[in-house]
C-alpha cells in the first residue's frame, strides 16, 4: 500500500486521481486552498482521505503534508492561458513558486517520486505536428512559460538532489467534475453545459484551431504509471499525455451538437490572445517508457462527460 499526496486534490484532475488511488486501496492525503478547486469534488471521499486546507505557497504546511509520503502528484495550479495573460504575477506565484515549494518539501521529506501536471502549452506555436518531447519548446502565454519553468525545476531537482521526478505534459484534459462556471473554464466543460442549458456557445477565432482533447481516465492512467515506471526510463523526464488525435473547434461543436441533440448554432468572437493554433501529441515516448495507452477515445469521453453533466443537472432539479 502506497501513500500519495495530491496537491490540488479538490480540483477536477486532483479529485479524479484521489478516487483512482483509493480504488487501488492506497492511502491518500491531499491539500487544496479552494482557489479553483471545489469542496464538492471531494465531499464524497472526505472521510477516506487525509485532507488539509493549505496553499502550495505555505512551505511549512507542505513539509508536514509530505511526511511519510511515497508519491506526490502535484496538480495544484492556477490554470488557464487567458487568466495568465490577465494576471501573470498570480500565475507565476502559484505555478512556479508553488512547484518549487513542493519540490523542496518532497526532497526534505525523502519522498520517492514527484509527478507533475505539466502542459502541452509548452510547445506553443511550433509548426511541427505531432509535438514530441525532443522539440525545443516555444511557449506563448505566461501560463505556458510558468508550466515549462516548473518542468525545468522538476528535472533540476532530479539532477541536483536525486529526487525522482516525472513531468506529464497534459493535452487539454476534460471529463466529469471539470468546472464550467468560470470565464476561464476549459472549452468542452463550457460548451457542453451551455448547450445542455440551450445557450449558444462562442468559438474564439475561426474555429479552425485544433486540440488533442484527452479524457480524464487517460490522464489518471498516466499518473499511476508514472509513479511505478523504472527510474531509469522515467526519472527526470517529460512525457506527453494525450489521445493522439486532433479535432478542430468547428468539428467539435458539430460532434457535440449531435451527441447533445442541440438545435441551435454556434457564434464566433475575436481570437484569444496567447492562443495556440494546433495541438497534437506524439505518444511514442510515453508508450515506450511508461506503458501508457489511452483507453478512452474522444467521442466516448464526450459521451461520459455529457452524461455526468446531465445527471448533475437532474440532481440539482430534484
Ligand atoms: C491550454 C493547454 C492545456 C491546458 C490548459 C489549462 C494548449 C494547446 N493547451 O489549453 O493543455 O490544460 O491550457 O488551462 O496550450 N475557446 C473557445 N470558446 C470558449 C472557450 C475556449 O473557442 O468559450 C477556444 C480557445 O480559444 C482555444 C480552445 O477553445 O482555442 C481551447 O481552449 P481552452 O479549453 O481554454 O484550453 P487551451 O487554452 O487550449
Amino acid at each position: 500500500m502506497a501513500t500519495y499526496l495530491i496537491t490540488g486534490i479538490a480540483g477536477f484532475i486532483g479529485s479524479s486521481l484521489a478516487r483512482a488511488a483509493l480504488a487501488q486501496c492506497d492511502q491518500v492525503r491531499g491539500i487544496d486552498n479552494f482557489s479553483t478547486g471545489k469542496p464538492a469534488n471531494i465531499a464524497e471521499i472526505l472521510d477516506d482521505i487525509d485532507f488539509r486546507e493549505a496553499d502550495v505557497l505555505d512551505l511549512d504546511a507542505l513539509q508536514d503534508a509530505c511526511r511519510g509520503v511515497d508519491y506526490v502528484l502535484h496538480q495544484a495550479a492556477i490554470p488557464s492561458v487567458p487568466r495568465s495573460v490577465a494576471k501573470p504575477l498570480e500565475s507565476n506565484r502559484a505555478n512556479v513558486d508553488g512547484t518549487v515549494n513542493v519540490l523542496v518539501a518532497a526532497r526534505d521529506q525523502k519522498v520517492k517520486r514527484v509527478v507533475y501536471a505539466a502542459s502541452s502549452s509548452a510547445y506553443g506555436d511550433t509548426p511541427t505536428l505531432p509535438k514530441h518531447e525532443g522539440m525545443i519548446p516555444n511557449p506563448i502565454s505566461p501560463y505556458a512559460v510558468a508550466k515549462l519553468a516548473s518542468e525545468y525545476y522538476m528535472t533540476s531537482f532530479y539532477r541536483c538532489y536525486g529526487l525522482e521526478t516525472v513531468s506529464l505534459r497534459y493535452f487539454n484534459i476534460f471529463g466529469p467534475r471539470q468546472d464550467p462556471s468560470s470565464p476561464y473554464s476549459g472549452v468542452l466543460a463550457k460548451f457542453i453545459t451551455q448547450m445542455l442549458a440551450g445557450e449558444q456557445p462562442t468559438i474564439f477565432g475561426d474555429g479552425k484551431q485544433s486540440r488533442d482533447f484527452t479524457f480524464i481516465d487517460n490522464a489518471v492512467q498516466a499518473n499511476l504509471l508514472a509513479c511505478k515506471a523504472p527510474a531509469a526510463s522515467a526519472a527526470g523526464r517529460v512525457f506527453n499525455v494525450a489521445t493522439g488525435r486532433r479535432i478542430d473547434l468547428n468539428e467539435t461543436f458539430q460532434t457535440l451538437k449531435k451527441l447533445i441533440n442541440y438545435a441551435g448554432d454556434v457564434k464566433y468572437g475575436p481570437e484569444r490572445s496567447g492562443d495556440v493554433k494546433h495541438s497534437l501529441a506524439d505518444l511514442s515516448r510515453a508508450q515506450e517508457s511508461l506503458g501508457y495507452n489511452p483507453t478512452v477515445d474522444f467521442e466516448e469521453g464526450l459521451r461520459r462527460t455529457i452524461e455526468w453533466y446531465r445527471r448533475k443537472e437532474k440532481a440539482a432539479e430534484t
